[in-house]
């Protein structure tokens, strides 16, 4: 396939022609992407977090190249695209395997038995959470909610449901994708993409699955059918009394709340807060007098 040429001036095309460690091959083939990304921005600033997610889809990680090529894609520092990258957990610093499996271990996944599948996965794979096994196939991690609580305790595997797990049916999923066998999960797609693929997909390239399978299951529907069994429905009241808030006719917060407190500081009526060499610092906080 021809790659399409970038806009002379353009930030890509600029970028082209810096200091990359990506062959001119690559550079050019993630320029091109990344013009397509920068396309759906009006601020370009705001295209960084799918470009990270490009350079994921190419290396497998934010490497110091991709780092790079951000960076000179939307005139940053490179330190500012770092800070981007070592926020978001998603991003990794450091080469990840063929599919993340990640348990959840947060509390109610926990007492499920999350904990225990990943002690479980930790010792058959001999890695610790954010290690990769030698054969660089999988990187295990201790997971926060998925909002899958649902089908504790969850696993989920390059950001696929794996519902309802036991440590044996994990053991023997993650067996499947060490031997380069396929995988399907519980809800949703057919089958588990990898890394790389997910990643490209995360920076807005479509792979056409999104569709695929099931997404809300039974149990997650159950309060929904409940509800219209028993005709529920939300108190007519507090709707009316959102709307007269949202048109500003009524004070927001209930009797008694926050919203009603009498302002004891800067910060309490102007967003921007206190500002330096500003005296009514002193008059709002009632520190007046305390020095
Ligand atoms: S606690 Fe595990 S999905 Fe919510």
């Amino acid at each position: 396939m021809t790659t399409p040429p970038s806009r002379p001036g353009s930030a890509v095309h600029d970028a082209r022609a810096a200091r990359h460690s990506y062959s001119a091959e690559v550079l050019e083939r993630l320029s091109a992407d990344a013009e397509q990304i920068l396309a759906k921005y009006p601020e370009a600033r705001s295209a960084l977090l799918p470009l990270l997610h490009l350079v994921q889809s190419e290396d497998g990680y934010v490497s110091p190249a991709g780092i790079a090529f951000c960076a000179d894609v939307l005139d940053l520092s490179r330190a500012s695209v770092s800070a981007v990258a070592t926020f978001y957990s998603q991003y990794k610093r450091h080469p990840n395997g063929e599919y993340t499996v990640g348990v959840c271990t947060n509390t109610l996944c926990a007492v499920m038995g999350g904990d225990a599948i990943f002690d479980r996965l930790s010792d058959h794979l001999g890695v610790g959470h954010d290690e990769t096994t030698d054969d660089g196939k999988i990187t295990l991690e201790r997971l926060e909610c998925n909002a899958a609580c649902d089908y504790a305790p969850v696993m989920m595997i390059n950001w696929e449901f794996f519902d309802n797990q036991t440590p044996g049916s994990a053991v023997e999923t993650v067996e499947k994708l060490l031997a380069g066998e396929p995988v399907k999960p519980t809800r949703g797609a057919d089958s588990v993409a990898t890394f790389k693929e997910v990643s490209r997909v995360l920076a807005g390239f479509d792979d056409g699955r999104a569709d695929e399978g099931e997404a809300a299951g039974p149990a997650t529907l159950v309060g929904l059918e409940l509800a219209r069994k028993n005709d529920w429905r939300a108190p007519a009241g507090r709707t009316e009394q959102a709307a007269e808030h949202e048109a500003g006719t009524e004070p927001v917060g209930d009797t008694g709340s926050s919203a009603e407190r009498k302002p004891q500081a800067p910060a309490d009526t102007s967003p921007s807060g206190p500002t330096a060499g500003d005296d009514s610092d002193a008059k709002g906080s009632g520190k007046e007098g305390s020095a």
